[in-house]
Parts: C-alpha cells; structure tokens; sequence
C-alpha cells in the first residue's frame, strides 16, 4: 500500500522516533513493505518511517537504480545489491573529511541543495529479521544512511544549510509548508 508522504512543517517530521519495541514486531513486516513500494512510487532512494506517519526508528534505503549510473561505475557491484532496512539504527561514529553531495527529500519536494557531511559511518543497527549489525559504511550509502538517520531524530537535510541559503529557499519552504505545490506522488500537507 502507498502512504501519503509527510510534507516539511509537519510535527512528525520534527519528532525523534520511539525505538522499536517487540509489541512493534508484528506490524513491522507490513510497515516495510509499505514503506518500500511507497520509495519506489517516488522515485526515493532512501525512506523514513516519520515520512509516513510512524513515529519509529527504521528507514529503508534501496540504491539500486544508481548501480546504473555512470558516476558509480567502481561500486556498481555493491549498489546492484543494496536494497535494505535499518531498525533502531545507532550511529557509533562519523569520522573522515566533510564532502559535500546534492541532497533532497522526498519531504521537501524540488529543493535540491549540497549538504557537507563526513565521508565514514559506523553503525549499529538490526535488519528487517531482527539481527544486529555493526557496519561500516562510506561515501553514497554512508551519506544516504545520515540522511534517514536524522530524519529518526527529527532533523531535516535543509537544517545543515548556511543560514544565508535557509533565507533564499524561505519562500519556496513555505509553498510546500501551505501545500502550494504540484507533486507527482502521495503527499500529505500540513493543515
Ligand atoms: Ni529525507
């Protein structure tokens, strides 16, 4: 089933998810998949379940696509491949130098901006059968992992913007807050 995506100036979108517990167990396996189809409607390469109205610690991320992509001819390997789930994810450590890459959100509809983020992540997470993980991660999947990572903790991508680009995108923030904007997926604006 698509579920609406929760637009920015939603308070979900602000809210740091609850850990997954095991009375979430049961409804999980929908949840994903769900979750799944629902990035896939929208071409996302990357979901949070606060996107979709759950307030819980699990993202999906499905690279795939970009196997195909000529910039990621070295990993193309890996990227064929990667098509995955992170439940109660916990970020031990970021570390290398900030690189900055073009980021957006299925959230935040036509905003594009870069984002610098460290280049290595190491996490700790459990995969949609519930076995923990503890895996290090860099370039792309590090940053697509920091991006759904956030989004558990409440926090969006345009926040690590410079507060003189906040102010030229204010304007166009604000049509997606009231709505004003014409999406080729599921939405759900803030009333
Ligand atoms: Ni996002």
């Amino acid at each position: 089933m698509i579920l609406p995506i929760r637009a920015l100036g939603d308070p979900i979108l602000r809210t740091k998810a609850k850990e997954i517990t095991d009375a979430d167990k049961d409804m999980l396996p929908e949840l994903i998949e769900n979750m799944r189809e629902t990035m896939k409607k929208a071409n996302g390469i990357g979901l949070a379940a606060p996107q979709v109205g759950y307030s819980l610690r699990i993202f999906v991320a499905d690279l795939r696509v970009l196997a195909q992509d000529e910039d990621y001819e070295d990993i193309a390997d890996v990227l064929a491949s990667f098509n995955k789930v992170f439940i109660n994810p916990i970020m031990i450590e970021e570390t290398g130098t900030e690189w900055k890459f073009n980021e957006g959100c299925l959230s935040i509809p036509d905003v594009r901006e870069d984002v610098a983020r460290k280049e290595n992540i190491l996490l700790l997470y459990q995969d949609e059968n519930f076995v923990e993980h503890e895996e290090r991660f860099s370039g792309i999947f590090a940053r697509v992992i920091q991006h759904e990572y956030d989004h558990l903790e409440g926090i969006l991508f345009i926040d690590h913007l410079s507060s003189f680009k906040k102010k030229i995108l204010k304007g166009k923030l604000s049509k997606i807050n009231t709505g004003n904007i014409q999406v080729s997926y599921s939405m759900r604006f803030p009333k």
